[in-house]
């Protein structure tokens, strides 16, 4: 019997403090998540200051929870696995700090994981048959990329954002229509007792780059015509904005992953990030791949917006392939996808 290979993982990149242990790559004995949003709310959106101080005071309880509820010890580990990048770089530090410390005093070996590389994996988390090749959208707060996942730590980004990412356009729409932060999720629950043909939002085309998005005009659209209702008097019905808005965003996304998916001859499609748990987006997708006859894949929503889990099993296939970090290892803040430093 092949020996098993458990994973500390460690991430702290933006405002969730977490730690699972995963085992063998797709098995998650443990996965706690402290979610620091509460804390955010009042200012509406992530303050780099604050996360960093929470994430001081609470990643070692997080570490220990993570252990006891795996009901393993910190000397069954095989690796210790951290966020390295991309994100903030004083919430990350928190957590590369932590896991170089820990591998230094009990000579685990370290290794660094791209957080997007992370979101990506998560889709191996609940589905064991799932292999590389696919086509992924990763659609978070900070990034909206169309990758095409050649192999495990083989990526092509093949579109991206020229402006907002995708989680970022629903957080300011959400905010200009009143929902708070964080908006996807409230706009995502709206949106169920509005009609997404009431207003027509533009669905941008961005020139020489058949795959890459733009979001920034659709979210200043939104503001425009807020600011039209408002002056001239008219009631602004918040669930058909955000319908309509959800519904511009969903369709861009759609058509876009559906051509690369094509073009490419791929039959397996993946979606990931803090966006994928949308409710419209997942039902259009559902719907264009059981029609274009593709295998659509999705994590759990717990799996979706950020956590330890999935960058347990994206360690595992790093740590397979001998990727091993010293203690030079440092955030990235900035990380592309496929570098390793
Ligand atoms: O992946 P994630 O937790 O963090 C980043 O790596 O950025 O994604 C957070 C983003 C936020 O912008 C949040 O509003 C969005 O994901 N999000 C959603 C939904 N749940 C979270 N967006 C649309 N619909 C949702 N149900
Ligand atoms: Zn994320």
């Amino acid at each position: 019997m092949e020996k098993e290979i458990c994973i500390l993982a460690i991430e702290s990149s933006c405002d969730e403090t977490a730690a699972a242990v995963v085992r063998n790559g797709r098995e998650v004995l443990s996965n706690i998540i402290y979610s620091q949003i509460a804390l955010h709310t009042e200012y509406g959106g992530v303050v780099p200051e604050i996360a960093s101080r929470k994430h001081i005071e609470k990643i070692n309880q997080v570490i220990e929870q993570a252990l006891t509820d795996a009901d393993k010890k910190l000397n069954d580990m095989d690796a210790i696995a951290v966020t390295y990048g991309p994100g903030l770089v004083g919430a990350l530090l928190v957590g590369v700090s932590e896991a170089k410390a820990i591998s230094f005093a009990s000579g685990i070996p370290l290794v660094g994981v791209h957080h997007i590389e992370g979101h990506i994996s998560a889709n191996y988390i609940e589905n064991k048959d799932l292999e590389p090749p696919f086509i992924c959208l990763v659609v978070s707060g900070g990034h909206s990329h169309l990758v095409v996942v050649k192999d495990y730590g083989a990526y092509e980004i093949i579109g991206r954002t020229r402006d907002d990412a995708a989680g970022e356009a629903f957080d300011k729409v959400a905010r200009a229509i009143g929902l708070g932060y964080p908006g996807g999720p409230k706009i995502d629950k709206v949106s169920r007792e509005g009609n997404p043909d009431a207003i027509f939002f533009p669905r941008a085309k961005v020139g020489d780059s058949e795959y890459d998005f733009s979001f920034s005009g659709l979210k200043s659209a939104v503001l425009n015509y807020l600011n039209s209702c408002r002056m001239k008097g008219e009631e602004i019905n918040t669930a058909d904005v955000a319908a309509s808005f959800q519904k511009a965003v969903v369709d861009v996304l759609v058509e876009h992953s559906m051509d690369a998916v094509s073009k490419y001859h791929y039959h397996k499609f993946a979606i990931a990030g803090g966006v994928a748990s949308n409710s419209a987006l997942r039902r259009a997708f559902e719907e264009k791949c059981k029609e274009k006859n593709i295998l659509f894949y999705h994590p759990s929503p717990v799996y979706c917006t950020d956590n330890a889990a999935m960058i347990g099993t994206a360690a595992y296939y790093e740590y397979q392939r001998g990727i091993r970090h010293g203690f030079d290892l440092n955030a990235v803040p900035n990380l592309k996808l496929g570098e390793r430093i």
